[in-house]
């Protein structure tokens, strides 16, 4: 891959921000090419998956887009070199700092990763970027990381529902006992599907439980 036209990681990142068994770093080749190699989910997780990184003119494009400058930082959570799950954050979202883009592939779920990625990058953001709390919206369905999230100090602020055009068009499509899962929170309204959403907020400094760490 070429490189000439990326911007200094360094300018816009930390090299490493050490966290318990982990540490989170921003997007490089190595560990794209890792992730290309993550398991996936499929419906209703299918916008998380990364297999399209395989191709290598997808991968190119979207390490560029991790890596350029602006409001959004992209961290991938490395233990001992390999990539265990991924965030990024929005620093200039009007409601606060804004969480996004919160996997962890199947191989690595169950061990609090995502509470340890998340506690750390928060933990950096409080001292990088005082003076704002944290908010994200997550499906409604998506109660593993409501769990995560939970610990970490997070709260159900509000409930909407919302239309995703792309699980809007496999609803369609999934037989019934895929759709059956997350039917209560999915519901068909002036002709279209929506997903119901939570708004969850967190005040800074407040307390977290990372759980063990490995
Ligand atoms: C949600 C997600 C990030 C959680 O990652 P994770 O590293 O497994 O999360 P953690 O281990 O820190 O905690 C998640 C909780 O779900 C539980 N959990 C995770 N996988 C589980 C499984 N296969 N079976 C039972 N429980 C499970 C954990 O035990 C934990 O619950 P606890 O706090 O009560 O012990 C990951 O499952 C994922 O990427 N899912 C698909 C994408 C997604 O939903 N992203 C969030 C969008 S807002």
């Amino acid at each position: 891959m070429t490189t000439t036209s990326r911007p200094p990681a360094g300018a816009l990142y930390p090299e490493r921000i050490p966290g318990p068994g982990l540490e989170l770093r921003p997007w490089d080749e190595e560990l794209v090419t890792k992730m290309a190699r993550w398991g996936e989910r499929g419906f209703p997780y299918h916008a998380f998956d990364l297999g399209y990184l395989r191709d290598p003119l997808r991968a190119r494009a979207e390490l560029r887009r991790a890596r350029e400058p602006g409001p959004h930082r992209h961290f991938i959570a490395v233990e001992n070199g390999e990539p265990v799950g991924r965030v990024s954050v929005n620093l200039r979202d009007d409601s606060g700092l804004y969480l996004w883009s919160v996997h962890v592939p199947p191989e690595h779920e169950g061990r609090g990763v995502c509470r340890r990625m998340l506690g750390t990058l928060m933990t950096w953001l409080e001292r990088e970027h005082p003076g704002h709390d944290f908010v994200l919206t997550t499906n409604a369905f998506a109660e593993h990381a409501h769990r995560a999230y939970k610990a970490l100090g997070f709260r159900i602020v509000e409930s909407r529902w919302h239309f995703d055009r792309e699980i809007a068009q496999q609803l369609w499509r999934v037989p019934a006992e895929q759709r059956e899962p997350i039917g209560p929170h999915t519901r068909f309204h002036n002709g279209r599907w929506e997903v119901q959403v939570y708004v969850m907020e967190r005040k800074r400094g407040a307390p977290m439980e990372l759980g063990s760490t490995p």
